[in-house]
This record gives structure tokens, C-alpha cells and sequence, in this order.
């Protein structure tokens, strides 16, 4: 069967699961409390799809070119049996990779049982050490040594763990160098993020975004760092070694450097709907065709014509009008 393009010539490989749109944290940046707070309405249980329903899904996107699995949310663990989850996927054929993207509260409960479930590894959102940063950053108060916890916990078995640091300029830009110096010492890959205008809540300003390049300049001052080459097409970090070989770090430049040309991502939220792009103000529902008992076929035409209508490249027109974009804790980091 050919494997569909879309109209930029872009194959479909990765695709991002939402879970859960709920999250223990309220990082400002992406689930501001003010928006998420005590009155906010998250999915009723029988919106989401279930598992035997992301299954389906995935064994139909597989032939069409699907290779990697992110399991996202909101916060995935939240989302009971998750491990279960892990388990039913990694028994598809054709899934090479399973990653799970999580802020990392809870991971040091769930390690063990998303290891023994065919987890591949594990993305652990880390944006600060100082404790008061930390805390207020998270906007519920948690306690960075949880986290700290949840990243051994996942190495003792067996998980590599990447981090995530997303930098914000007056918040905690003073947390790059004290993070590097942490991830060389653990073991982790450290991926710094440009703060992104994904959403609509997070009041987002040019001038809060810490770029790349200024991130590399701090960094350079007390590591030597050599640039390595993409370990493969659409790599979305681009990765430096640290210069006596031990560990690397990565920059996620998606506002100063963007990465759309190579964009191979599809994005399942958890109920159901598919979007073709992190910034698309709207997706297309998938649920009601799973659940109308229509032959899958019919789910794999439906995505592979989506998929060839393709066009998006928001990172690269950034500052274009356009339709307001659906929130990231919905539809998947
Ligand atoms: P691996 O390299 O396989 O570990 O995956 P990854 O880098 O895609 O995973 P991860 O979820 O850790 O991505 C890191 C962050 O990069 C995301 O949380 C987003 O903030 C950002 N990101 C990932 N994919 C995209 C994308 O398609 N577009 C944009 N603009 N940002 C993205
Ligand atoms: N800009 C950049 N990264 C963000 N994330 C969430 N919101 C934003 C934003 N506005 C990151 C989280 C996590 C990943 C899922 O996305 O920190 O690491
Ligand atoms: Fe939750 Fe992750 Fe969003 Fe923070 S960035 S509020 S941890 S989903
Ligand atoms: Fe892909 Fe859209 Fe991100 Fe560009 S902005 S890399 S098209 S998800």
C-alpha cells in the first residue's frame, strides 16, 4: 500500500496521543489557573476514547506509515491503567517505539509497570530546580524532589529519560546552567524549549521567549559543546555533545528555528479528533467512526486523504491571523 504525502511532501511516522486534557500541574504557560481553575469543565469519562478504541486506531494507521507512539495528555498518568495501555500497543505490529511524555509527579508509582509493559522511554517536563521557582512555575505548589524521584525511579528501571525545560525570560532563564549541570550528572538528555504560542490562554509575548541561540551563548560559557548531526529525518531538538563525551543536550527552537519542513506528526486528542498540526484551531473526529462500526478502511481513507490535504507550517508563518488554536493540554503536546 503507498504511504501517503502530504502537499509539502511530508510522510506520516509519529503520532501523539492525548490521553487525558487533565493535569495535576497549572504550569502558566500552558494551563493558566485563572482559565483551568476549580469552575473549568475537562471531557465527561464517555467522550474519551477507550483503549480497545486507540488500539483499532493505531493498528489502522500502522500501514499507513505510523511508527512512533507518544502517550501525552494534559498529564497521561492521571489516566487510570495507562500501563495497560502500554501493553496493548506494544503488541502491535509495526509500533517501533512507545514514548510517555509526563510531568513526572507520579512517575516514581508507575515506573515499574510501564517498564514491564513495553514503555521504550519516558519525556519528563523539568523546568526548574530551585524549589520556589519549581513551585511556582507548576502553579500548584509540587515538590521538585517528586519529580527528581520519578526520573530515578524510571532509570532504576530500565527507562531512558529525556528532559524538557521550557524557558520563559523572568522566570527561569536563571535555571539553564544549574539544569545542564543536574542532566550531565543523572544521565538525562536535556532538551531546552522555546516558549511557544500554542493555545490561546497563555498570554504569550515575543519578548518572553528566551531563543536557542541565548541558551547556547550561557551554556557555552561553561560547557564545551560540539554540534551533532540529526539522528534522523525531523528530529525536532537539534543536539549538541557535551566536549568529554558525556551526554548531550538538545534546543527545541520552534519559534527562532522552525522545524515544519520535516513535520512527520500526527496529533490524537483524547477524544477522538485528529489534528495535522500543534497550532490547528480545529480537528477532525475519528470517535464517530470507530464507534459507528463502519469497516476500518474506512478510518484509514478518511486519515490518509486528511493526511494528503495536508498543508500546515505554522511555526513558519508565525504571526499570520488565523482561527483561534485549541489549547495544548487538549490535543497533545
Ligand atoms: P523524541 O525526539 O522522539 O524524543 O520526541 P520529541 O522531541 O518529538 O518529543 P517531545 O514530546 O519531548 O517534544 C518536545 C517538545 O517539542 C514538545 O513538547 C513541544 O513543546 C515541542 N514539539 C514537539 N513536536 C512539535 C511540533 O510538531 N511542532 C512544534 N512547534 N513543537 C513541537
Ligand atoms: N511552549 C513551549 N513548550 C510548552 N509545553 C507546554 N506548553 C508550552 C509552551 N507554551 C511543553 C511542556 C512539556 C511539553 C508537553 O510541552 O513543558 O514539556
Ligand atoms: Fe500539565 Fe504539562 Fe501543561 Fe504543565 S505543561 S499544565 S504539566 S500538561
Ligand atoms: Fe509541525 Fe505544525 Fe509544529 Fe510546524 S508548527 S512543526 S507543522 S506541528
Amino acid at each position: 500500500m503507498d504511504l501517503p504525502m502530504d502537499l509539502l511532501g511530508r510522510g506520516l511516522r509519529d503520532l501523539r496521543i492525548s490521553v487525558t486534557d487533565r493535569c495535576n500541574f497549572r504550569c502558566r504557560y500552558c494551563m493558566p489557573v485563572e482559565v483551568f481553575g476549580a469552575g473549568h469543565a475537562f471531557m465527561p469519562r464517555e467522550e474519551l476514547l477507550t483503549f480497545e478504541e486507540i488500539v483499532a486506531l493505531v493498528g489502522t494507521l500502522v500501514p499507513l506509515g505510523i511508527e512512533k507512539i507518544r502517550l501525552t495528555g494534559g498529564e497521561p498518568l492521571l489516566r487510570r491503567g495507562l500501563d495497560d495501555l502500554v501493553a496493548i500497543l506494544s503488541a502491535v505490529e509495526g509500533v517501533k517505539d512507545i514514548a510517555v511524555t509526563t510531568n513526572g509527579v507520579l512517575l516514581a508509582h508507575h515506573a515499574e509497570a510501564l517498564a514491564l509493559a513495553g514503555l521504550n522511554r519516558v519525556t519528563v517536563s523539568l523546568d526548574a530546580l530551585d524549589p520556589a521557582i519549581f513551585a511556582k512555575m507548576n502553579g500548584v505548589g509540587a515538590k521538585v524532589e517528586r519529580v527528581l524521584a520519578g526520573i530515578s525511579s524510571a532509570q532504576a528501571f530500565g527507562l531512558p529519560v529525556k528532559v524538557n525545560a521550557v524557558i520563559q525570560r523572568g522566570v527561569n532563564e536563571g535555571e539553564i546552567l544549574p539544569l545542564a549541570r543536574w542532566a550531565k550528572s543523572a544521565g538525562v538528555d536535556l532538551r531546552y524549549i522555546e516558549y511557544m504560542d500554542v493555545g490561546e490562554t497563555n498570554g504569550w509575548k515575543l519578548d518572553e521567549v528566551v531563543s536557542g541561540d541565548e541558551i547556547l551563548s550561557v551554556l557555552s560559557d561553561e560547557f564545551p559543546l560540539v554540534p551533532r548531526d540529526p539522528a534522523y529525518r525531523g528530529e525536532v531538538a537539534a543536539h549538541w555533545s557535551h566536549g568529554d563525551g558525556a551526554g548531550e543536550i538538545g534546543l527545541i527552537r520552534s519559534v527562532s528555528k522552525p522545524f515544519c519542513r520535516d513535520c512527520q506528526r500526527l496529533r490524537l486528542s483524547a477524544d477522538g479528533k485528529i489534528f495535522t498540526c500543534l497550532f490547528a484551531a480545529e480537528g477532525h473526529d475519528l470517535r464517530g467512526i470507530l464507534r459507528s462500526g463502519m469497516d476500518s478502511s474506512v478510518l484509514a481513507e478518511t486519515v490518509r486523504s486528511i493526511w494528503q490535504a495536508r498543508t500546515d507550517r505554522y511555526s513558519e508563518e508565525r504571526g499570520r491571523a488565523g482561527l483561534p488554536k485549541a489549547e495544548m493540554s487538549y490535543l497533545g503536546g
